[in-house]
């Protein structure tokens, strides 16, 4: 059985190939996540995947904030602020798997998911016109 919370298909297209590709990455964590956590998995394991969405979250947002800067995109202030709610969430999330012998709750997950699905619909979408005026990839 191989179960999916978040699978990613051509209505989360950005256009820019880089951002997409981060976004399938993004997703393909949350489905180990969903998996781990399926099968009951202890803290040790559940936590180096929530280290690692962490890290690839940090990573692909600086790649979003750096397309913002070199093409000067007038929305980046609150695309921005939108990336540092999350992050902030999934440094919580990571240190209370730190400090106590829970693992990650289905609603966590659950939120991880609806905000990146959201963000990518309405947020990250709103840049796709910008972006390809500059044929960014
Ligand atoms: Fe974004």
């Amino acid at each position: 059985m191989n179960m999916k919370i978040a699978i990613w298909d051509q209505r989360y297209s950005v256009s820019v190939k880089s951002i997409d590709q981060d976004h399938q990455k993004l997703f393909d964590l949350l489905n180990q996540l969903f998996e781990a956590m399926t099968k009951g998995q202890g803290k040790n394991i559940i936590g180096s995947i929530v280290q690692e969405l962490e890290r690839y979250t940090i990573y692909h947002f600086n790649r979003e904030e750096t397309f913002f800067r070199t093409t000067g995109y007038s929305k980046a202030n609150e695309h921005i602020a939108e990336h540092s709610f999350f992050k902030q969430k999934v440094a919580e999330f990571k240190q209370n798997i730190n400090k106590s012998d829970s693992t990650i709750t289905p609603d966590v997950l659950t939120f991880l998911r609806d905000w990146l699905v959201n963000h990518i619909l309405k947020i990250d979408k709103a840049y796709e016109a910008h972006f390809k005026k500059y044929s960014i990839q």
